[in-house]
């Protein structure tokens, strides 16, 4: 049984259809890549699969009993709450379970009733089963590979940078071993070193994977499917990311073959209601205009629609776009020492550095 089955799922804002009884399964093993333009969907298919969207019809089905996890960029974190004590909610259940199991034990110290032991004895059992005992190793692993001693581990989550704050929700996720994880763009607040470590880190992932992202380099390296998202559709393609892109342009070739000759047989038509319209021929043009009216259209195939910006400048005659001298920037406190720097007219800038540096 597939671990979840999408069926007939429409979904809409408004008037903007997104999906119209889009059907796929997601199966144990799949790495899924979700890709398709900006605002085709993919961040509210998610929702709608976690259930913080509604959909306007069709069926979610997760196999019962598994456990699937969503990186929440809001997630509520409460104020005080530090790094360290955040990654550790992730096992609040089994924290829970062994103060419960020291209970127990303190409780049968006082009554010597051997019930107690057998409840905390069964205790033992489940937070073995769960590798209770290897917790902290755990943590320092996320904490080393991800690079959260950058941070600080007592630092507070409310005072994070964007990123910051994204990482260490990431990191939490990847400690609670769901057997779903849905990350929507993960590698967007990642720096070069922390990517490579996720790229590790999901194929090496046993449990099922679905990964929004618009970098291809990184779905190359991490997904065995992808599912994309067009005009209405979400249609699913098998093998490596490179096969199944070949796929989805071998596709997209044919549709547009389909739609070229759709619109040629279109103009026709048109042509031959205009010319007749009002003639001897009137009832065939009635005919043609019936047929046309119940015609099932083809949609363009989703070529990538390039943006065009065009950005009128005159030229300011001065050389210096922003001259910057002795800049102090922080919060409380300066971030960073004082900064000197120019940008000549022409000159693009990027700057870099480490999250929340
Ligand atoms: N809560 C909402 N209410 C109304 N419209 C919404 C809502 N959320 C998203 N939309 C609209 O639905 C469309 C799909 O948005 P979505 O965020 O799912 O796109 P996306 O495929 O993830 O895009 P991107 O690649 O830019 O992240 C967009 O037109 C967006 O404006
Ligand atoms: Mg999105």
């Amino acid at each position: 049984m597939a671990l979840l089955e999408v069926e007939d799922l429409s979904m809409a804002f408004a008037d903007k259809k997104l999906y119209d009884d889009a059907s796929f399964q997601l199966n144990k093993g799949e790495h899924m890549g979700i890709v398709g333009q900006n605002g085709v969907g993919k961040s509210t298919l998610i929702k709608v699969l976690t259930g913080d969207q509604l959909p306007l019809s069709g069926q979610i089905t997760w196999q019962k009993g598994i456990h699937v996890g969503y990186l929440d960029q809001y997630a509520d974190i409460p104020d005080g709450m530090t790094l360290i004590d955040f990654l550790h909610t992730a096992f609040q259940d089994l924290y829970d379970q062994n103060d419960r199991m020291t209970q127990l034990y303190t409780e049968y110290a006082e009554t010597a009733d051997d019930k107690l032991l057998e409840r905390a004895g069964r205790i033992q059992e489940i937070l073995e089963a769960n590798n209770f005992y290897d917790i902290e190793t755990e943590i320092e692993r996320i904490i080393t590979g991800l690079g959260l001693d950058d941070i600080g581990r007592d630092h507070e989550v409310a005072q994070m940078s964007g990123g910051q704050r994204s990482k260490i929700i990431l990191a939490k996720l990847l400690l609670q071993h769901p057997d779903v994880i849905l990350l929507d763009e993960p590698t967007n607040y990642l720096d070069v070193g922390h990517i490579a470590w996720l790229i590790d880190y999901l194929n090496d992932f046993d449990g099922a994977a679905m990964i929004i992202s618009h970098d291809y380099d990184f779905l190359d390296q991490v997904t065995n499917c992808i599912i994309n998202v067009a005009f209405g559709k979400i249609i699913k393609y098998r093998g490596s990311f490179k096969q199944a892109m070949r796929q989805r342009a071998e596709r997209e070739e044919v549709q547009r073959k389909e739609y070229e000759k759709q619109q040629v047989k279109i103009e026709k038509t048109q042509k031959f209601i205009a010319k007749f319209k009002a003639g001897t021929r009137s009832k065939q043009a009635k005919s043609r205009e019936k047929q046309l009216s119940h015609m099932e259209l083809v949609d363009p195939p989703s070529s990538n629609i390039q943006a065009n910006f065009n950005f009128p400048y005159a030229d300011t005659g001065s050389q210096n776009a922003l001259v910057v001298d002795q800049l102090s920037v922080g919060y409380n406190r300066p971030l960073l020492k004082p900064v000197t720097f120019s940008v000549n007219t022409g000159e693009k800038v990027g700057f870099e550095g480490f999250n929340g540096w």
